[in-house]
This record gives structure tokens, sequence and C-alpha cells, in this order.
């Protein structure tokens, strides 16, 4: 059994109400419920946190290190584009991660298009609504079991 961590951003306790549009009409409570659902049917502890505060966020990820979570997937959401201070704390604990986006940050403002992020992760999923999240989280499971069989890099 390995830890999964799933962390979001700013703002993303607004999912189901907030531009639509772009971030689709689920709730975060129902992304995390799906999430859950697949952590533990593939035999893993799972965990969440939403946090608007940078702060508190870097402490998440400092926590994730020293509790050996495994794998995180991470919406970083506005901070995507402006933070140091999380980018060196994923960069301090090592631990790998996906960043995930709901909405296409490639086909809005030009300040999105900069992340401190996709640099140093294992990949990025950006413009597929909720569902990037469990791309991602079975992308991480596959990764903590072993099966890479059929990756070509
Ligand atoms: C976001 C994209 C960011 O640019 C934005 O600040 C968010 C959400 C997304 O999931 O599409 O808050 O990360």
């Amino acid at each position: 059994m390995a830890k999964l961590l799933v962390l979001h951003g700013p703002n993303l306790n607004l999912l189901g109400g907030r531009e639509p549009e772009h971030y689709g009409a689920d709730t975060l409570d129902a992304i995390n419920a799906r999430l859950r659902a697949l952590a533990e049917r593939a035999g893993h502890d799972f965990a969440a946190l939403q946090s608007n505060a940078e702060h508190e966020l870097v402490a998440a990820v400092q926590q994730a290190g020293r509790d050996g979570v495994a794998f995180i997937v991470l919406n970083p959401a506005a901070f995507t584009h402006t933070s140091v201070a999380l980018r060196d704390a994923m960069l301090a604990i090592g631990v790998p991660f996906i960043e995930v986006h709901l909405s296409n940050v490639h086909d809005r403002e030009a300040f999105r298009r900069q992340s401190f992020f996709s640099d140093v992760a294992e990949g990025v999923i950006t413009g597929l609504g909720a569902r990037g999240y469990e791309y991602a989280l079975t992308e991480a499971i596959r990764r903590v079991d072993g099966t890479q069989a059929d990756r070509t890099d």
C-alpha cells in the first residue's frame, strides 16, 4: 500500500460554481470522492487537501515528505504561475508528481502559460476537466505499482 496525495490550490474550494465554462460543474468534494474510490480500489492510502494559503500548501508538501508519500497529484491553481516557494518545497521533498489543470492553461491569458512546476513534474495534464485528476491518479497508481511495462520512455 502506497500513500497518494492530491493537493488543490487556491479557489478550487469553489469548484462547481466557479467559472464553470473553465472549470466544469463538479464540486471539489465530488472530485475527491472519485479519486479516493480510485486509490482505495487499487489498495492505496489516499489523502486530499485544498488550501487558499501558500504556507499551508508548503507545510503539507513538507509533511508529505516526512510521511513517506509515494506520489502527489498537484493542481497549484494560481500558485502555478507565482510560487517559487511551492516549487522549492516539491524539489526539497523529491516526491514525484503530476501537475493537473482543469482548464487548458495554454488557451487562456498569456500569464497562465508560465508554470513554476511543469519542468520538474513527471507530466502535465491540462484542459481535460476533472477527468484530468483521474488520469493523473491512474498514472500515479501504475507507477507506484511498478506496472510501467508499456511505457516507451
Ligand atoms: C487552474 C488554472 C490556473 O491558471 C488558475 O489560476 C486556477 C485553476 C486550472 O485547474 O485550470 O485557479 O489551475
